[in-house]
């Protein structure tokens, strides 16, 4: 189903051509939302434009632009107010009609999209033998949700993981376990990945002092690029014993990816510097090989390059990335690449397009972006860590979170004075912890930090987790009560718009697909989240002013209906955001 504004912007369309000739079909109506519900619903901002281009009065542009505008089965006869501004308010009866039309419809009105994509998001992304940090639970968070979103609309989309599971430090880290836990490079499950953590910090260590040790680390690297059997076995031990763990973290908050981490790419990079050599573009800067792109300075404004060749040889992280977007491109096919990481790479990533546009790479018709997001805070204001200042583990927040909400759930129930199982108290604070967190995470905008507080995200009121799903249980509390089954509610049963509350209420879960549409572009989730916490507002509102289960029909099965969609609407909103809903709670 067309969204409102994509009705009105036809409407619009159709009334500029025969007011102003074909020429001016297409002129962006520039439709916003009232500023105030006197003024109606939208308002269409283009006469003040057009009337700069055609040297006429803005007011006498709106009045013919009303003249031919067609809209009387959609709005109230059109108001011109101030400079030019033409308010338009929708008609009760063509709300109903579209209510119902969704209301009718398994996917609420958002459309498959016209051309689907093959999209890759590249997400989540932690390294192995190093803990799996916030950083990587956001990027988590925030890319499965824009992959939903995607998803929903009808992409193809390629969940990419990739996992920095190559480089140097390997053979440091081998080098070192060799030495003081060989049985960690041949049996499985000999460390866990915390062991692994301080292994590679006291490699670290044995790196920077010792050369004699620096020298053995640096032959591993050799043996693992040449692909050498004990050295390449050894790897993969690690590799696995860090996937395991990070599949613990996926499974908890149900996530899907596919693994494709920076080793996939290893055959590829020897052709990446012979075609940026072939193209002109390298040039050797102390040993190194690097490309200039024209706008990047390092703090003293000297040219900054992207170094894609070290002096000892070896690829970075950037020639990998180089590589992953022609892979994406040509192998994948993919028309649109995303990358969710926090904004600290920023510039690896404006520097890493540029090259790889500059080489011709990146053909007209592919959008390529970064998905930036900030820091996580702890309620000291600085980055997260635990009290003793470690990097928090993410299975102890995720733990923590769980356990949080079943203090709050077990408080409430003896509040209530209700008794429930220890099944359904085990899976609802699961349930609650985790969408706890993943809600607090989305609701903001990801550009900024937010601050991590479990009092906060798990609070039954506000923007949170919790209040969201109360919300919906709420409605099925209703049909619980009433013994209703909103499965089959009477067939002919019509929504009839009979107060302000319904009125805002319908308006409200008519701007799904807008909401949905806009975000699938802008990659915002926390819009998504604005939706949902102002729907449940709103139908608080409705469910404070209209008697439902007391009505009287007609008025008792169209009221039925909007609890039934507002409810159909936070469970699909909240899918969107790889939220599971809870029937009770
Ligand atoms: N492994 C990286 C990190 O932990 C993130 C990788 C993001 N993706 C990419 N294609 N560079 O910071």
């Amino acid at each position: 189903m067309n969204s409102i504004v994509q009705q009105l912007k036809a409407r619009f369309d159709q009334a500029f051509a025969s007011a102003f000739g074909e020429s001016a079909a297409g002129t962006d109506p520039m439709l916003v939302a009232a500023t105030n519900p006197k003024f109606g619903d939208f308002q269409c901002n283009a006469a003040m434009n057009l009337g700069k281009k055609l040297g006429k009065q803005p007011r006498a542009i709106a009045s013919t632009i009303i003249e031919h505008l067609d809209i009387a089965d959609i709005c109230e006869t059109p108001e011109i107010a101030g400079p030019g501004f033409i308010n338009l308010r929708l008609k009760p009866a063509y709300l109903e009609a579209q209510i119902s039309a969704i209301a009718a419809d398994p996917r609420l009105g958002i459309e498959l999209t016209e051309k689907p994509q093959k999209v890759a998001v590249d997400f989540s992304s932690p390294n192995i033998a190093k803990e799996m940090h916030v950083g990587h639970l956001r990027s988590t968070i925030i890319g499965d949700s824009i992959a939903r979103i995607l998803e929903f609309q009808g992409n193809d989309v390629l969940r990419i993981n990739h996992i920095g599971d190559w480089g140097t430090q390997f053979g440091m880290l081998i080098a070192y376990l060799r030495e003081v836990h060989p049985e960690a490079l041949t049996t499985a499950d000999a460390l866990d990945l915390g062991d692994l953590v301080a292994f590679y910090r006291q490699a670290k260590r044995r790196f920077d002092e010792d050369e004699t040790f620096k020298e053995t680390a640096r032959q591993e690297v050799v043996k693992l690029q040449a692909g050498a059997a004990d050295t390449t076995r050894a790897w993969k031990l690690l590799c696995e014993q860090s996937r395991r763990e990070f599949q613990v973290i996926y499974n908890l908050l149900d996530i899907k990816l596919t693994e494709r981490g920076e080793s996939f790419y290893n055959p590829l990079l020897p052709a990446v510097i012979a075609d940026l050599t072939e193209l002109g573009l390298l040039v050797e800067d102390n040993g190194a090989k690097c490309v200039f792109v024209e706008g990047f300075t390092n703090k003293e404004g000297e040219p900054l390059p992207l170094i894609v060749q070290k002096t000892d040889g070896g690829y970075n992280y950037a020639t990998t990335d180089l590589a992953a977007i022609r892979y994406r491109i040509k192998e994948d096919g993919a028309k649109r690449l995303i990358y969710v990481t926090d904004s600290g790479q920023a510039n690896h990533f404006e520097q890493v397009f540029a090259v790889a546009r500059k080489a011709g790479w990146i053909p007209e018709d592919i959008e390529i972006v970064h998905v930036p997001f900030g820091l996580v805070l702890g309620e000291d204001g600085k980055k997260l860590k635990t009290r003793s200042g470690d990097t928090v583990r993410l299975q102890d927040l995720l733990d923590e979170a769980i356990v949080r909400a079943r203090q709050d759930l077990e408080a409430r129930l003896a509040e209530e004075n209700r008794h429930e199982t220890e099944e359904f108290i085990a899976a609802v604070s699961r349930v609650i912890g985790l969408s706890a967190v993943k809600y607090a995470d989305l609701s903001q905008n990801r550009v900024s930090s937010y601050t991590f507080s479990y009092d906060k995200m798990l609070g039954l009121k506000g923007n949170t987790a919790p209040y969201m799903l109360y919300a919906y249980v709420r409605v099925q509390g209703i049909a619980r009560s009433g013994k209703i089954d909103f499965d089959n509610l009477n067939a002919d049963a019509k929504v009839i718009l009979d107060s302000d509350a319904e009125l805002v209420l319908t308006k409200h879960l008519l701007q799904l697909n807008e909401v949905v549409n806009d975000v699938s572009v802008d990659l915002l989730p926390n819009r998504i989240c604005q939706y949902l916490f102002e729907l449940s507002q709103k139908f608080n509102q409705f469910y404070e002013q209209c008697p439902v289960l007391k009505a009287e029909e007609p008025l008792r099965s169209s009221r039925l209906i909007l609890c039934d969609l507002t409810a159909r609407t936070l469970q699909l909103g909240l899918e969107l955001l790889g939220i599971k809903v809870l029937e009770r709670m």
